[in-house]
């Protein structure tokens, strides 16, 4: 089980073989954290940064969990009071905080690409929690392997991904990481929620779910990213929900046996029905937050051994 490279970016870097190392690493560790002691020490010794720009609840808590169960020593920057106020550079947090040697820096921001630019400034590991409408791996990872577990494969799956397209970061991981485990991807959602270069990502685009849910194996809504959107985008919430919002009835569509998934935080009423989010026969909502611990681990793990083996060939900190 290994993953190339320093950093975890994106899924754009990742081959279908290290994809399925995550995954089966993870499902060891999704093991683990079910059993009494939860325990590891695969990151024994290495200091863990979450650095967040931008509002998390799930992702910053499952990092911080992931670090902690593997013996990491964790620390949350609370970026509302550092010094990213009084003016200072993304750089220059960097420099500041890789002089301090942590050796696993985990990173959200509004822009796109700013994660990247930051990995170039500093010695240690970066992984991406979510880069503007960029990427976000470890969710497009974890809900991944929820699909795995849930359907018992990753591939040859007709998967719908609904809502804002366009400005979701979680979309675009999960094209690619689906895409190239071979599943057939449909995108549906009003065309001004579409991305313009719709066309090279090679899925099928609907703007009417009665059409695109037809005969899918999975259902993964997606939040309106209100925050993203500079205009009107939509005529109302409660016309978009009409549309758009997945209810029982929509969803008898797809096949008797497909799951729901949203990567939350999710808006009861305005892209899901409140009372399918929590039906425990078809949601597997709540099975994607526990991945997301697991999956998490696995990441970390495999970046804190690629850490190791090059500062053990080279004998100096890299
Ligand atoms: C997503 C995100 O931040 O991109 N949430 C998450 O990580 N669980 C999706 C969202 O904010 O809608």
């Amino acid at each position: 089980m290994t993953i190339r490279g320093r950093h975890l970016l994106g899924i754009e870097h990742l081959g279908p073989d290290e994809i399925n190392s995550i995954l089966d690493l993870a499902d060891d560790y999704a093991r683990l954290n079910r059993s009494r002691s939860k325990r590891s020490t695969a990151l024994a010794s290495l200091t863990q940064i979450n650095m967040f720009f931008e509002n998390s609840t799930r992702t910053q808590a499952s990092f911080e969990i992931a670090g902690k169960r593997l013996g990491a020593d964790v620390m949350n920057m609370s970026m509302q009071a550092s010094s990213i106020k009084k003016g200072e550079t993304l750089v220059d947090t960097a420099l500041t905080l890789n002089a301090m040697h942590p050796d696993l820096l985990i990173v959200r921001h509004p822009h796109s690409g700013a994660v990247d630019l930051l990995a170039q400034k500093v010695n240690c590991a970066v992984l991406n929690a979510g880069d503007g409408k960029h990427e976000h791996p470890t969710q497009a990872l974890l809900d991944a392997l929820t699909i795995r577990r849930a359907k018992g494969r990753l591939h040859r799956l007709n998967i719908a991904i609904c809502g804002d397209i366009s400005h979701s970061r979680v979309a675009r991981s999960n094209i690619m990481l689906l895409g190239k485990m071979e599943n057939r991807i449909r995108l549906i959602g009003p065309p001004t929620l579409m991305p313009s270069q719709i066309s090279e990502f090679g899925v099928e685009v609907y703007d009417d779910m009665n059409e695109g849910l037809k005969d899918v194996d999975v259902v993964m809504m997606l939040r309106l990213q209100k925050e993203r959107m500079d205009g009107g985008f939509i005529p109302s919430e409660r016309e978009f929900y009409h549309r758009y919002g997945l209810d029982a009835e929509k969803l008898a569509l797809a096949k008797d046996d497909a799951i729901v998934m949203h990567p939350g935080p999710m808006n009861r009423g305005v892209e899901i029905d409140g009372t399918l989010a929590d039906d425990i026969n078809r949601s597997v909502i709540q099975e994607q937050v526990e991945m997301g611990v697991a999956v998490r681990m696995a990441a970390m793990d495999l970046l804190a051994r690629n850490l190791k083996n090059s500062r053990a060939e080279t004998g100096v900190m890299v």
